[in-house]
């Protein structure tokens, strides 16, 4: 199947909405990561996803609305449910509320509940309403690999199994939507992203953060979100992150460690590049917020660089840190040195 990469125009996405109601799939752009779309509610087209990525069938996929009224058609929505989404739809904010029997087994892996989610991005939007239909719709990413900020990542890694990417440019934040589960008395993030848990708190009255999002799964653990069970965001090469208090510190075994290896490269913060002269090096920005927007076109870059050995400088975990670090440390397969 030839793949076509075009801008998000009128007449491209329209053209994109006709192909998602036929049953095909579309790579399109939201604030978050570019999605990889189909019919939510076509069982056929929602295999064709699994297929196309290579993902493990217990792994659900995130349903996307374009209004949060649309959610009441899929899901039982609390009144907590509706609190949450006056305050953060659209935005980069998935619930996990108990599912209706018009969604399809495979869509949610067979779970009891469903995540919803409504993007705050105009080309997303318009495609779910061009398409007429809720759309399921994973990170447009082989999976293992880094989820795609860039139209560019998606043609890597989708050319020849799906009919169109609608190009919206760069992603705004980055790293993929909290995901919250509301099924419960309290919300528990089971992955952290832009919608922080202090944010979610505010609105909520108190929410909690799975013990799993920052250690690796112990041995028979049951993964609260299916996705954090399966290798994710793992460059080729060896990463290590190296974070503390004294950023002296951090720089200087960031060095020693750069200069103990072959084919390394160095990601650290702005303020830090000039320390680094004469290595290989990339920028991460100067806030989690920044790092987010640019972590995984990084991760991506070493890849293509054939870089064996990165070293990462960290991040603090409040706010959108424990988003930034959650991936990260994925990445780096925990491998964490604290100076
Ligand atoms: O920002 C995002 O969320 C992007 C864009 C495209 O919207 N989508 C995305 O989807 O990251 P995906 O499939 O790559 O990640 C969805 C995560 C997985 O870790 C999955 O296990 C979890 O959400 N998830 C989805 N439905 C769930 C459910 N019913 N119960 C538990 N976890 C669920
Ligand atoms: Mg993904």
């Amino acid at each position: 199947m030839m793949t076509q990469l075009l801008p998000a125009t009128e007449e491209n996405i329209r053209l994109g909405g006709q192909l998602i109601a036929r049953g095909q799939l579309v790579g399109f752009p939201t604030e978050t990561v570019y999605g990889l779309g189909a019919n939510a509610l076509d069982e056929k087209a929602v295999r064709g996803i699994f297929a196309a990525k290579g993902r493990p069938a217990d792994n659900p996929l995130i349903v996307h609305v374009a209004h949060a009224s649309q959610a009441d058609d899929l899901c039982h929505v609390t009144p907590l449910g509706r609190k949450l989404m006056d305050a953060f739809w659209p935005g980069p904010l998935t619930l996990l509320m108990p599912k209706k029997p018009i969604i399809p087994d495979v869509t949610c892996a067979g779970l009891a509940s469903v995540g919803v989610r409504c993007p705050d991005h105009p080309v997303a939007l318009r495609l779910i309403r061009a398409a007429g239909v809720p759309v399921a719709a994973p990170s447009a990413n082989t999976s293992g690999k880094p989820s795609p900020t860039r139209a560019r990542h998606v043609y890597e890694d989708m050319q020849n199994r799906i009919p169109l990417i609608l190009d919206g440019g760069d992603c705004q934040v980055g790293v993929e939507s909290t995901v919250l589960d509301i099924t419960g008395d309290v919300p528990v993030i089971l992955r952290p992203g832009k919608v922080t848990r202090e944010e979610i708190a505010q609105i909520a009255g108190d929410c909690r953060v799975a013990d799993s999002v920052m250690r690796p799964l112990r041995e028979g653990e049951h993964a609260p979100s299916p996705g954090m069970k399966h290798r994710h965001y793992a460059p080729e090469g060896k990463m290590t992150i190296v974070q503390g208090k004294d950023e002296e510190k951090v720089v200087q075994r960031l060095k020693d460690m750069y200069d103990a290896n072959e084919n390394a490269c160095i990601l650290c913060h702005s303020r830090h590049l000039h320390a680094f002269e004469g290595r290989m090096v990339r920028d991460l920005g100067d806030s989690p917020e920044s790092t987010a927007q640019v972590l995984f076109a990084a991760l991506r870059d070493m890849n293509d660089l054939k870089v064996r050995r990165i070293l990462c400088q960290g991040w603090d975990t409040g706010g959108v840190g424990l988003a930034v670090m959650n991936r990260m440390a994925r990445a780096a397969a925990f491998d964490i040195v604290e100076v």
